[in-house]
């Protein structure tokens, strides 16, 4: 059976007091609804319509750029006369033969393994509906059973009576028809409620009134199913998002020090025994391999980092590789283009940027490496700045294996320093040096006997 999802996006989320659309509020730095379209791909939907209404250009463009949306068709509803008009929206689309899911555009963290659940339990003849029982259930609309326990309607909080109102077993909105039925059902409803609405949940009733089944299924937790209003409400999600992915990757062997204490903005992979300090920010795609121990307050985006390699605490690490035995910080930033071979070494606050640390080269202290291709072995003394910019051109460094870079020195770029090259300490180098050549580019000390120091005048 071929599936095509629904996800209703068209709230203005006048809670979250924003010019952004709700659903375009973050979850893991990416829209809330781009997390509900992943799960919508997993489950290989075929066609996926977006509902949209308030800021409709803005979502548009944001989805087509986060998620290459060749598979999102957006349909709009001009006004929200309510979650049965929303899906309604898309029944030009609908074809009669496939299976339609309802989802929620601000309803970011239901299990892909949850609404499979729902269409494993989804019978032929009838639908399947995602309900979840909850300790206070106020505001949610509520499942109505008979006597033999079978779904036969749902009753909004608004339009309930007493004993209807003590009912704990709640709609979460997901649900899940043939666009056949789902059609013949949405283009009967009436807004003769409370709400003054056109209410999706009123096919419950139309199902069973035709004699079909309305198959349950129920999430894992609660917070599966939980939208975000407000941004307390999203940064709860936001929390809930982050301990899961935490426990994916103590599941997958990695020791987090305090698994509450991580935040994955992207893909993190890992090796055996990495181990990951407080307060570290992984962003884009992130692979650290066997051994990797990252320490405290550390960003790493798009990067990987090689077996036994150690990153130390606060450093930054962006669009770079670390090979393997590497050390790095703590203190230091990593800018993008920059490769550390195997064996490396930069230390407190060194910061590279395109530029090569050849195998075994060490940048232990206070350096700007820029545009640079740094050879095996090299040491690179405290204070060495590349000087790899002249006001309009970017220039290259290029130091040879074994070269000894004496601290302060000064490379104006373009310059070669060639193999077992010496760098006198202090020295400004504008031209090549040649292989095994000591360079040394400063003004001659001068020592002055019995120096007199200025002294304050006291008269004045
Ligand atoms: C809805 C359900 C309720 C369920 C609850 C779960 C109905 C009538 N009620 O109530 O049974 O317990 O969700 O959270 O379905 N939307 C549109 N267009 C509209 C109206 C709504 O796109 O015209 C979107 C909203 O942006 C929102 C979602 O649909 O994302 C749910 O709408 P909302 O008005 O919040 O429904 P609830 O009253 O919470
Ligand atoms: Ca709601």
């Amino acid at each position: 059976m071929s599936l095509s999802v629904v996800i209703l996006a068209a709230g203005k989320g006048t809670r979250m007091r924003s010019s952004l659309p709700k659903v375009l509020h973050p979850i893991a730095d990416r829209p809330m609804v781009s997390h509900v379209i992943d799960s919508a791909r997993k489950l290989n939907a075929e066609n996926i319509y977006v509902v949209y209404g308030f800021g409709g250009d803005v979502l548009k463009e944001a989805l087509i750029k986060e998620n290459n949306g060749d598979d999102l068709t957006f349909v709009e509803q001009i006004e929200q006369l309510g979650t049965g008009h929303a899906v309604d929206m898309a029944s030009p689309f609908v074809k009669d033969g496939e299976d339609v899911l309802v989802l929620y555009g601000d309803v970011p963290l239901t299990k892909v393994s949850t609404l499979e659940r729902l269409l494993t339990v989804k019978p032929d003849n009838g639908m399947g509906l995602l309900t979840v029982n909850l300790a206070d259930p106020k505001g949610y609309g509520r499942i109505v059973r008979d006597s033999s326990n079978t779904v036969i309607g749902i009753i909004e909080q608004k339009d309930a009576n007493e004993e209807q109102l003590k009912i704990k077993e709640c709609n979460t909105g997901i649900l899940l028809a043939k666009g056949v039925d789902l059609k013949r059902w949405l283009a009967n409803l009436s807004n003769d409620n409370a709400q003054g609405e056109y209410y999706l949940t009123d096919i419950i009733a139309a199902c069973h009134s035709e004699d079909k089944i309305i198959a349950t299924a129920h999430p894992d937790s609660e917070i599966e199913v939980e939208g975000a209003n407000n941004r307390v409400q999203l940064a709860g999600l936001e929390r809930a998002f982050q301990l899961r992915k935490a426990e994916e990757l103590m599941i997958a062997g990695a020791t987090l020090r305090d698994p509450a204490r991580i935040d994955i903005r992207g893909e993190l992979t890992v090796g055996e025994e990495v181990v990951i300090d407080v307060n570290c920010i992984f962003e884009g795609k992130v692979a650290l391999a066997n051994n990797v121990i990252v320490g405290a307050n550390c960003i790493l985006k798009n990067c990987s980092i090689g077996d036994n390699s150690v990153i130390k605490s606060n450093s930054i690490i962006e669009e770079a590789d670390i090979a393997n035995q590497c050390s790095v910080g703590p203190f230091a930033r990593i800018r993008p283009g920059t490769t550390m071979l195997t064996n490396s070494h930069v230390g407190n606050f060194v910061e590279m940027k395109k530029t090569t640390m050849g195998e075994g080269a060490k940048a232990g202290h206070l350096s700007y490496l820029g545009d640079s291709e740094i050879g095996s072995k090299v040491n690179i003394g405290a204070g060495t700045i590349t000087c790899n910019y002249d006001g309009v051109n970017k220039s290259k460094t290029i130091i040879g294996d074994g070269a000894f870079i004496g601290s302060n020195s000064s490379l104006v770029a373009p310059v070669t320093i060639g193999k077992m090259a010496t760098i006198g300490a202090g020295s400004v180098i504008a031209k090549n040096v040649g292989d095994d050549e000591l360079a040394v580019a400063r003004g001659k000390q001068r020592n002055i006997a019995n120096w007199q120091r200025p002294v304050k005048n006291k008269s004045t």
